[in-house]
């Protein structure tokens, strides 16, 4: 079934990348342990991210019942499979662990898809902006917070920012209705359980 086998390649370290990885003239030169560590907290961070898009993309595109919709939801979703494994990769390369908890966080993403969707094509694009903005933001927040010798991490974190950017406004033109504000505060809220469950575990 296709959604067991998206579920279990974003749980699983089999994430194909079609794009290359982005990458820096800056020769990556991150030997500080202490660096090193953050920049590995910070990734598993993005790493969980990435996971929870291919849920959330993966239940809105089941979901729908809008063929050129579940096109465009696949479409960003093939995108978030470059992010998924180039933050993998780079997780690897730091020599830090992805989170312990991905198949939780994975659920509990498809969940909140499935909700999405069910609301309704405008709402459930209208989710997909929302969601899009809150984590181009929070990568915004991690190039201050990246060590800036680690332009590894930068130059991926960078290029996601921006697909996610784009990913927030094709939704829009697709039609999507803003959410009311308690719903984008009761968002916020569980990513930054997320976001600070993740760095540590
Ligand atoms: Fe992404
Ligand atoms: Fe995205």
């Amino acid at each position: 079934m296709a959604v067991v086998d998206q579920a279990l390649r974003s749980l699983t370290s089999t994430a194909q990348a079609a794009r290359p990885t982005p990458t820096s003239t800056q020769a990556d030169d991150i030997s500080d342990v202490a660096a090193r560590r953050i920049s590995g907290a910070l990734m598993r961070v993005n790493h969980v991210g990435e996971v929870c898009a291919q849920a959330l993309y993966s239940a809105q595109a089941l979901a729908t019942r809008n063929p050129a919709l579940r096109t465009q939801f696949e479409k960003a979703a093939r995108e978030e499979t470059d992010h998924l494994a180039w933050t993998q990769q780079r997780l690897r390369e730091l020599g830090a662990r992805p989170s312990l908890l991905n198949p939780l966080w994975y659920a509990g993403a498809f969940g909140i898809g499935l909700i999405a969707a069910r609301a309704g094509d405008a709402i459930s694009l209208g989710f997909v902006v929302e969601t899009e903005r809150q984590v181009e933001q929070h990568l915004e927040s991690h190039l201050d917070r990246l060590p800036r010798d680690d332009a590894a991490s930068r130059a991926i974190v960078a290029r996601m920012k921006n697909d996610e950017a784009g990913h927030a406004a094709s939704a829009e033109q697709a039609g999507a209705t803003t959410l009311p504000a308690p719903v984008r505060w009761a968002m916020r809220a569980a990513g930054r359980i997320m976001t600070t469950t993740a760095h540590r575990f």
